[in-house]
């Protein structure tokens, strides 16, 4: 007996046997997917463009799990972060139910950011949280990186702040089928006037512009009394390794004398690109004696 294909090569097959893909292609064909909910995502490189909905539903076909498969045709943009996607086979409506890490996001995944790299992220967040911690995601979008904190963490309490009203109505939803609606409070608005000042033990910055007065917020939105912890994120390449500290010290000087930054420590989340990363600074800030 022949051992039973992987999905990757039933779809190489399908493509193969249907004949509508130059021979010298057929290696360009993706051999990895994201996944969010029944929601694939493959990267076609752009000389498979011409047979994309073709394509589309060879892999549709090869992976049972999946009802819609999207491919990434550009960078996420604009301020509530639209991911660059287009559907090419499969249900149009994508909206989907993603499960992770014991939790349930329900997304939008064609208009709504989430990064399927950034598990690692959202496990070791939960893994450094202490019980009883106050939380604050200023750039919550459905729940990414908060929801699951909050679901593991039963004695945690999380404010999460979101500007797209599309973003927040999943972030509301996933606050109900998660059983959060005690200890998660959303709230809708822009961050740079919607943030609860003087509560958090953490704060979470899930996002690269951020703009002076948001780091101010952030630093406001720590207990005044003991400082705690900022998550910064940022993306690096070989000529511009950027990151906040820089800012935050500034700031500290300037409007924040009575605190200090304790430690700093730096981690990669993923590789955008070759020589780019996305990584995250923890950075802690105390109060002075
Ligand atoms: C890139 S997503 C990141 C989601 C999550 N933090 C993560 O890292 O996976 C950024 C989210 O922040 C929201 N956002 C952007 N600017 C904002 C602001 N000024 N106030 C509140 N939310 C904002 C966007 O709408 C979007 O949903």
């Amino acid at each position: 007996m022949s051992p039973r294909k992987t999905p990757f090569e039933y779809i190489k097959q399908s493509v193969e046997n249907e004949g509508y893909l130059p021979t010298e292609l057929i290696t360009r064909l993706p051999k990895h997917w994201r996944r969010i909910g029944t929601v694939g995502i493959i990267e076609l490189h752009t000389s498979l463009w011409p047979w994309k909905e073709k394509i589309g539903q060879n892999y549709l076909s090869g992976i049972s799990e999946l009802s819609t498969i999207m491919q990434k045709v550009g960078v996420t943009t604009t301020t509530i972060r639209t991911p660059g996607l287009e559907v090419l086979a499969g249900n149009p409506d994508t909206v989907t139910l993603h499960k992770e890490l014991g939790c349930k996001f329900w997304i939008d995944a064609l208009r709504l950011t989430f990064s399927t790299g950034n598990h690692a992220e959202r496990q070791r967040l939960i893994k450094i949280t202490t019980e009883g911690e106050q939380i604050i995601d200023m750039f919550a979008c459905v729940g990414n990186l908060s929801v699951p904190i909050s679901v593991h963490h039963p004695t945690v309490e999380v404010k999460g702040i979101e500007i797209n009203p599309y973003a927040y109505s999943f972030l509301e939803k996933n606050i109900q089928v998660n059983h959060l609606k005690d200890r998660y409070q959303p709230i809708f608005g822009d961050n740079q006037t919607h943030t609860p000042i003087n509560w958090a033990d953490r704060v979470l910055l899930g996002y690269f512009e951020l703009t002076p007065r948001q780091l101010e917020v952030a630093l406001q939105a720590l207990k005044q009394d003991q400082g705690g912890i900022l998550h910064t994120h940022g993306l690096t390449t070989a000529r511009q390794p950027f990151n906040w500290r820089q800012a935050i010290n500034k700031l500290i000087l300037e409007e924040f004398p009575y605190f200090k930054m304790k430690d700093t420590k730096q981690r990669v989340i993923k590789s955008i690109a070759p020589g780019v990363h996305h990584f995250v600074d923890d950075i802690h800030i105390i109060r002075k004696i």
